[in-house]
């Protein structure tokens, strides 16, 4: 496998072509950002712990035989995926109410919801990513009835499996953002990273927060929360 082109820089990883049409590589950053991009850092040693994260709970979706992207990690910061066209939709879970949620419908953080809520929102950092519907999809037509319903479908499952592994580490998944792409054959697969980045991820126990809101509210260090989730999930791993 050669490494080539830049295809694409984003916030927090690049991608880049490889020999194989069908196959890229995504190179983690160690940049952090939130609020749209307003609040910036570069913080060391993230890129290669999300790459860690991401890769281990892709290998977990895998084994539960949910069709994802990622292929294997190739390096600290770097790992193959499957080539895929993004839908620009980031789809959200929350089993407990924090962040937007909780500020949108005035409830309590940390308020336990009935059933998980799924909710999609348009990937346009132009319009801030705003909450949209099914109309919306249907009327930007951003995927059909029968995608969306495999989303949803997909995005409980992961639900499922991450939240039982989490359980095994002592952390509370309290909401987390999944996208979605398409293979060469139009099949719908998981895509993008799984990280304390992209979900909320709590002490059981204490309630600590040990997820990108450590950097978005200054509430510690953002290496050592990392780390400390790799280290939970790694012997929870290994017990099995
Ligand atoms: O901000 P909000 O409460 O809507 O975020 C819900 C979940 O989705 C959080 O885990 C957050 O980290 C994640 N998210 C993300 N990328 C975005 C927006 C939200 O990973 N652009």
């Amino acid at each position: 496998m050669h490494k080539g082109q830049l295809m694409y820089e984003g916030k927090a990883k690049k991608l880049f072509e490889t020999n194989d049409p069908n196959e890229l590589v995504v190179e983690y950053k160690n940049d952090l950002t939130a609020f749209n991009g307003q609040k910036k850092a570069e913080q060391q040693g993230k890129g290669a712990l999300n790459n860690h994260i991401s890769s281990l709970l892709f290998e977990r979706l895998s084994e539960a035989d949910i069709p994802n992207h990622w292929l294997k990690q190739l390096s600290e910061m770097e790992q193959l995926v499957k080539h895929t066209d993004i839908i620009p939709i980031e789809v959200v879970i929350r089993n407990v109410a924090a962040g937007s949620i909780a500020k949108r419908l005035g409830l309590e953080e940390g308020l336990a919801l009935a059933f998980p809520i799924i909710e999609f929102y348009y990937k346009d950092d132009a319009l801030g990513d705003p909450l949209i519907n099914d109309d919306h999809i249907n009327l930007l037509n951003l995927a059909s009835h029968d995608e969306l319903d495999e989303m949803r479908e997909l995005a409980s499952k992961v639900n499922d499996v991450l939240l039982e592994l989490f359980r095994a580490c002592e952390l509370k998944l309290v909401d987390f953002k999944l996208e979605f792409g398409k293979d060469p054959s139009g099949k719908l697969i998981l895509s993008d990273e799984v990280s304390p980045d992209t979900c909320r991820l709590w002490d059981v126990h204490t309630n600590k927060k040990l997820d990108k809101d450590v950097f978005r509210q200054d509430l510690g260090s953002v290496e050592d929360s990392y780390q400390e989730i790799l280290n939970r999930l790694r012997g929870a791993v290994a017990h099995g």
